[in-house]
């Protein structure tokens, strides 16, 4: 078994590295891929320095299992011409609400993966680690709508934004102008209401995804409305999620479910201090829920705050243990 990483050198490609050097997973050889640009660098992994190659040379019979971290364009010109001779998992959006695509959670819909046909996608961050929390609730009370705001950081926005966030403070401190390249306003000391394009209804692809992904992944019958901020973290997502149920529920019982709920941990202390920030998340496989408390305004909805580290459990975690589902199976 060997395992390949399209877009190597990014933020989910070099996190998906780390992952696989501190797994168990057995397999012979990694290969890393990414563009010209980065082909001849070399990465180290287990002893060893691996060298980047160039994707228009690499020949993906090499690999059994093809992690895809380089974005969308790439994901549609390569993926299905890679599915003939290994299977791919992709992080990008581009793959994600097609038909016979599965869209995967492991602790969520592992169902999912049977009878792929050699592409899987895996789902958007904040979507992720918002459905670890649902799926359990939505077991035991049936969830009937969410309303979710997010926080999401700049290394989802990829390495060049997450740069820019420390320039753009470096450059605030010192008192020097700051020119937006990757995000359309200043995004130090502030906060942006926008992730991804516009569409007519005023909505952004990020909050579309978050309804549409939810719904394929795990009920398409919950209602799910999203508004997608981008705030100056520089890892580490965090959402204000209000869950509504079909029936009353007992906030014991919540509290219960979401400890036990797979790759979750509950932290609500109800003191200063008391709940997780997404500093403390970061490089954690766990996703944290705090301030979990009865809505005031509807007794049959509670209000949950859920953090994760969105390059782990939000793509390469989550991809890796895509991987070791399908290994379990071949
Ligand atoms: N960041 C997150 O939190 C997150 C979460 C979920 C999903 N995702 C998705 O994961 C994907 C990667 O995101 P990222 O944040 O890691 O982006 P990134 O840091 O910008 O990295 C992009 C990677 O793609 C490679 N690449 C770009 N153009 C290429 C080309 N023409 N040929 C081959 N490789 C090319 C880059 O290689 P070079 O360095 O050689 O240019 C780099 O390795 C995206 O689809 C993103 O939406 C990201």
């Amino acid at each position: 078994m060997n395992f390949a990483i399209i877009g190597a050198s990014g933020n989910v490609g070099r996190k998906t590295i780390e992952i696989l050097e501190k797994s168990k997973i057995s397999f012979k050889e990694l290969y890393l891929v990414a563009s010209k640009k980065s082909a001849g660098k070399k990465i180290k992994f287990r002893e060893k320095e691996i060298e980047i190659e160039n994707l228009e040379n690499y020949d993906f019979s090499k690999a059994q299992i093809t992690i895809f971290a380089a974005g969308s364009q790439i994901a549609k010109e390569w993926a299905p011409k890679a599915a003939s001779k290994t299977i791919v998992i992709d992080n990008s959006s581009f793959f994600r609400m097609q038909k016979n695509i599965p869209l995967v959670v492991p602790e969520v819909n592992p169902e999912a993966l049977n009878n792929h046909r050699n592409i899987i996608a895996n789902p958007n961050c904040s979507t992720i680690q918002m459905v670890l929390a649902l799926k359990p609730l939505h077991d035991e009370y049936k969830i009937k709508r969410v309303i979710v705001s997010t926080y999401q950081a700049v290394s989802g926005a990829g390495k060049e934004a997450m740069d820019e966030l420390f320039d753009q403070a470096k450059n605030f401190l010192d008192k020097k102008k700051i020119v937006p390249k990757n995000f359309t306003k200043q995004i130090a000391f502030n906060l942006i209401p926008h992730i991804d394009l516009f569409d007519k209804d005023g909505y952004t692809k990020e909050e579309l995804k978050m309804t549409n992904e939810t719904k394929k992944i795990l009920d398409n019958k919950i209602e799910v409305t999203a508004t997608c901020v981008r705030v100056p973290v520089k890892s580490g997502h965090s959402e204000s999620i209000n869950i509504e149920f079909e029936k009353s529920y007992s906030l014991k019982n919540i509290i219960k479910i979401l400890d036990n709920a797979s790759g979750c941990k509950v932290i609500d202390d109800r003191k200063d201090g008391g709940y997780i920030t997404p500093l403390e998340a970061e490089n954690d496989y766990t996703t944290y829920i705090s301030r979990i408390r009865n809505d005031n305004s509807n007794a049959k909805a509670i209000n949950i705050w859920v953090v994760s580290d969105n390059l782990l459990k939000g793509a390469a975690l989550n991809t890796v243990q895509i991987a070791e589902c399908l290994m379990k199976k071949i």
